[in-house]
């Protein structure tokens, strides 16, 4: 399973690439405009310097024939870009024009399995349900992950399932155990899955009984 992180801050990026073990990026305007910076090709090509791999950059357009203009534009930026387009109709149009041009292409703000369905039939890379949203309005997101994982195996579909709107670790581990083929975490998350208290506790005695040996 591959780990992207769902931010556009350059500092957290530059941090977590480090780890070696982060093989994307994923933005959106909400976390462009938490950055401050209003040069989104900035932005974007810092991001491409930090990682190798599918970068995420977002339209912002709402007709088909704009999405398409911005995804040919971002295409050029660099060759790791991802367009996203909303899940709308004119978004998936958007999505079966830049497919069919050869340009990777993430349908975002997914919400049921149908959408889904739709996603893949327009040749996206990559599709993006939000799981945390869905369990704010008190359903079950992780279900949906399921749902469109089975989906795409009954018919082949090569569109890649990105579970996003990850909020804690156990989404993570739920979206491995759902067979999904991306999640993308924020910075936070990311952080969390490193620790485990027995790890810390583990590491101080090895360190402890080392220092008594030297001193004895
Ligand atoms: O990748 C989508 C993500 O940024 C949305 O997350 O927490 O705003 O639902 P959230």
């Amino acid at each position: 399973m591959k780990l992207f992180i769902d931010t556009a801050d350059l500092k957290e990026i530059q941090e977590a690439a480090q780890w070696g073990v982060i093989d994307g990026v994923t933005t959106n305007p909400s976390l462009v405009a938490k950055t401050g910076n209003k040069d989104f090709k900035q932005v974007v090509q810092e991001i491409t310097k930090l990682i190798d791999g599918p970068i995420s950059a977002e339209t912002i357009s709402s007709d088909a024939k704009g999405m398409v203009e911005e995804g040919q534009k971002y295409a050029k930026w660099h060759k790791n870009i991802v367009i996203k387009v909303p899940m709308t109709e004119d978004g998936i149009q958007a999505c079966k024009k830049l497919a069919d041009e050869g340009i990777r292409v993430n349908v975002t703000l997914v919400f049921s399995a149908n959408q889904a369905l739709l996603a893949a039939k327009a040749g996206a890379y990559f599709v993006s349900p939000f799981v945390g949203r869905i369990d704010d309005a008190g359903a079950d997101g992780m279900q949906l992950v399921r749902d469109i994982v089975q989906i795409y195996k009954n018919y082949g579909f090569k569109t890649q399932v990105l579970a996003a709107s990850i909020r804690h670790p156990v989404h993570v581990l739920d979206t491995a155990k759902a067979g999904a083929d991306v999640a993308t975490c924020p910075y936070k998350v990311l952080k969390q899955l490193f620790r485990h208290p027995l790890t810390d506790k583990g590491v101080r005695q090895f360190l402890d009984d080392w220092k008594k040996l030297q001193s004895g």
